[in-house]
């Protein structure tokens, strides 16, 4: 009596979409634009995805501050659910920014993180913090500080301290320095805008003040604060822009050879269906893992509507999903070294929280749960990648 092997079956289907999208694609129909058909989206069955690997396994997580972020994880138990069962650690998407933990200066709001981190904490969840010092969702103090470069670095010395004091102990590694970079490719590209003048780095209002040193300062105290976890500068496109990896290759080096203590290199991986190509992202992990420190990927998500150009997402356009999710998981396992595995965390759980839709304006699925918390097949991506890795 023949056994139905359900595994091949599955397989088999998979690869026929696979088949089907390619080939409409052939037709005339470009990759990941709208292929019609109307079979409906499988809803894999993935048991656990931090089941498979030893390597943290993140995800960021919306949380309560007074009436903002009324998607709060705390008040969802569904969502409680599928972060315990699929992931080993969070991030918190927004409140532990320093907008969030000290809106008026001097003046420390912790009860909103407090209560997130006690909750991870309580499911045996760790916690990657997210991100001592960033130019964007400062608080409007922070931003119109009104010192000299002394007092500057004095105030924000005394946040870093602050924060990774308050919660040594309790988070096990940081973002301390984010998207410092600008995003030009040479001081003279027209992309550049007021960026020029500042080259490599971005013209914020921290580089205004404090050139490139704010880096290394923000390094020095959150060590002084936390000696205990690994520090990560934390950064987008790099995976895309070479020339933006060439600096901040050279901005690792330069910190390594000043004594600073850096521990990592924070991949956020805020990729499309078809950008940037895999060869780039291979190379750019290669490069980052022979700096000898660790290496996250920390806020990964993948647009599939990049452009606008899909009214709705099908279930070809979820089988490639699933393949670029595998490819981009497999090339981080393959292309940095275990023990410089600083592991893998998504940018959201579900397609219904996720900040794309708000910032390119239009509808996107980028994540590996719908709307409705139900398992895409872009798990399955994830899942293969992190069994064969085994
Ligand atoms: O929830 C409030 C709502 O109550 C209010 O009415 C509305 C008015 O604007 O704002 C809502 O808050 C927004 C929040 O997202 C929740 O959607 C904030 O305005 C908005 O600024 C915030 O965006 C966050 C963004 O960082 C800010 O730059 C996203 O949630 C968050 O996902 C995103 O995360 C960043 C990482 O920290 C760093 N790397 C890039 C990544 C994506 O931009």
């Amino acid at each position: 009596m023949p056994v139905l092997d359900t595994d091949l079956v599955t397989k088999l289907f998979r690869k026929s979409l696979i088949v089907m999208s390619l080939s409409l694609a052939a037709c005339g129909g470009s990759s990941g634009v709208d292929q019609g058909g109307d079979e409906p989206i499988r809803e894999p069955m993935v048991e656990s995805l931090k089941a498979q690997t030893d390597m943290p396994l993140g995800v960021a997580v919306p949380a309560a501050y007074y009436d903002y972020f009324s998607n709060d994880i705390l008040q969802r138990p569904d969502l409680q659910d599928v972060v315990v069962q699929h992931f080993s650690q969070i991030t918190a998407e927004n409140i532990m920014k320093s907008s969030y933990l000290q809106p008026a200066q001097g003046v420390f709001e912790w009860q909103w993180a407090d209560q997130l981190v006690q909750w991870a904490l309580d499911n045996k969840l760790t916690v990657h913090g997210h991100a001592l010092v960033w130019h964007s969702q400062m608080p409007t103090w922070m931003e119109q500080f009104d010192g000299d470069a002394g007092q500057w670095q004095a105030m924000l010395d005394d946040h870093v301290s602050n924060v990774a004091s308050h919660f040594n102990g309790k988070v096990v590694s940081w973002d301390v320095v984010n998207e410092a970079l600008s995003d030009c490719a040479s001081a003279n590209d027209s992309y550049c805008g007021d960026s020029a003048a500042t080259y490599p780095y971005r013209n914020s209002v921290l580089y205004q003040n404090l050139g490139a040193d704010f880096i290394a300062a923000a390094f020095r105290a959150a060590h002084q604060a936390d000696s205990s976890v690994p520090l990560y500068y934390n950064d987008y496109n790099i995976s895309a822009n070479g020339l933006k990896m060439d600096a901040l290759i050279t901005m690792v080096e330069g910190l390594l050879a000043d004594s600073v203590p850096i521990d990592g290199i924070g991949f956020q991986m805020h990729v499309d269906y078809n950008w940037p190509d895999i060869t780039s992202i291979r190379s750019a992990f290669r490069r980052a893992a022979a700096t000898g420190l660790l290496v996250k990927i920390t806020e990964l998500d993948l647009k599939m509507n990049p452009n606008g150009q899909n009214s709705r997402f099908t279930a070809a356009m979820a089988e490639q999903q699933l393949e670029r999710y595998q490819q981009i998981v497999t090339a981080y396992l393959e292309e940095v070294p275990s023990e410089q595995q600083g592991g893998v965390s998504f940018w959201g759980v579900s397609d219904a929280d996720s900040w794309i839709p708000h910032h390119t304006g239009h509808e996107d699925w980028p994540l590996l749960f719908d709307q409705d918390l139900k398992q895409k097949p872009a798990i399955e991506g994830v899942e293969q990648a992190l069994i064969t890795a085994q």
